[in-house]
This record gives C-alpha cells, structure tokens and sequence, in this order.
C-alpha cells in the first residue's frame, strides 16, 4: 500500500431501511477513528439521512450512480450536480451491475466519471472480468479496456479518480480473488495510469469482492491494493468496521 492512505468504501447496493442505516451508522461511527478513509455508497432516497448522520464525523458518503448528463429528460437519473448540493464526496460509476442490468458501455462509464469531477465529487470506477473471460485469458485486456475509456475521457485528470477492481466472479459469490491473482490485476492497472498521469503512484486502486474481515489483511497488504469497496460485509457494523481496521 506504500504511503496512499487508503479507502474502504462500503457499497449497499439496494439494501436499507431508514431504520436499518441508522443502526448500521451508529455501529460504524462507534468503530471510529479510523486509520483509513472510510466511505458508505448508498441507495439515492437514503442520501440526506445519511449525510445527517455522519456530518461532522471522519466517515465520507457516497451514491452509487450519477447521470452521464447534466439535467434533462432522463426519467429516473440522478445528476452529479443534485449530489454535489448535498455535499457528496463520491461516486461509483461502472459497477458490473449497472453495466450488465443497465447496458452502461464503456464510454458511458467514462462521461458519468467526468460530469462527476466537474461537480467536484470523486468517482470510484469499476472494471472487472467476467468468468468467462478469465477462462479465455481475455482478463487484461477486458480491465485495460474499461480504463482506457476513462483515461481518454478524464486526460490527465484521471489522476483524481478512485479506481476499483471487481472481478465479477467474486461480487457476492464468496469467491474471492486470492491476494496474488488481485495484485496482478491492480499492477496491470497502475502501470497502464502511469502512462496517463503523474498522479498513478499517489492513487487509490481499490479491490472488490467478497472482502470480508477474514480476507481483508492479506489483500490489503498487497503493495498496489489501497482499500477495498465492499459489497455484503458493508451491512454489517462489526465486519465494515474489522475490515476498515485491516486497512488502517
Ligand atoms: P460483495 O462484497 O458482496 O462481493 O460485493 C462487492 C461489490 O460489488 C462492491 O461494489
């Protein structure tokens, strides 16, 4: 992890209740401090109880989509000015999810990661393989592909963006990449940002999937592997807190 601070981002897909967050919340900001930084992506409507609840602690908030435009007639999207008015400091964009039940193609991902630094909120951009196209070796050029979209999209400002990588073999599958399988994506990954930026050695590469307090040390310490973003354990107060502990 050498000297990035690094970040553990919990992802709550579509889970919660109003109830549930705020049990969830108080059981991470008692956990607090943190060595680490520490995030929670949340659904949309949750987005002002949850800045609420955590203003003035170290615990950031994030969405876990943005609009890929500024407003207009996009029934149903959220643009990355509505979250900036709300003080958010970060983004996914290119989740698996979305880009496998949403068709969000590479560009997509890449217009979404530039409104949202233009709204001066930090993206967090997933790239990741399919098991199918591990097994036919495709995996490098599937992830270098995805980023390539974003760093000629961003320029030189893909060095303020937060990149995330999730094999989606191990997104909620319990099947998590082994440290060493992990670490050779992320250096692939920080190689193909030095090229982009002057920035990539002071950037976060985080790993997702199936993380959980068990598993999070050894991939942390990984030397490219700088937090985690954590799908499941996230909902649990103990094993976020365990995990942003690995971290830190
Ligand atoms: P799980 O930790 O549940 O595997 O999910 C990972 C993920 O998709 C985080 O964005």
């Amino acid at each position: 992890m050498t000297d990035r601070t690094p970040l553990v981002a919990g992802n709550w897909k579509m889970h919660g209740s109003r109830a549930a967050n705020a049990e969830l919340l108080a059981g991470i900001l008692a956990g607090q401090p943190f060595k680490c930084d520490v995030a929670v992506c949340v659904p949309s409507p949750y987005l002002g109880d949850v800045a609420q609840a955590l203003a003035g602690s170290g615990v950031a908030w994030g969405a876990q989509d943005c609009s890929a435009h500024e407003h207009g007639a996009y029934t149903g999207e959220v643009s990355a000015g509505m979250l900036a008015e709300f003080g958010c400091r970060y983004v996914i964009v290119g989740h698996s999810e979305r880009r496998a039940y949403h068709a969000e193609g590479d560009q997509a991902v890449a217009d979404k990661a530039k409104i949202a630094l233009a709204r001066g909120i930090t993206p967090i951009v997933c790239v990741g393989e399919t098991l199918a196209e591990r097994e036919s070796g495709q995996t490098e050029a599937v992830v270098k592909r995805q980023l390539s979209a974003v760093i000629h999209t961003l320029g030189p400002c893909v060095g303020e963006i937060v990149v995330a990588y999730e094999p989606v073999w191990a997104i909620g599958t319990g099947k998590t990449a082994t440290p060493e399988q992990a670490q050779e994506v992320h250096a692939l990954l920080r190689v193909q940002l030095r090229a982009a930026t002057q920035r990539a050695d002071a950037m976060r590469v985080l790993y997702g999937g199936s993380v959980k307090p068990d598993n999070a040390a050894t991939l942390f310490a990984q030397p490219d592997i700088d937090g985690g973003l954590i799908g499941g354990a996230s909902l649990k107060a103990s094993d976020f807190v365990a995990i942003c502990r690995a971290a830190g």
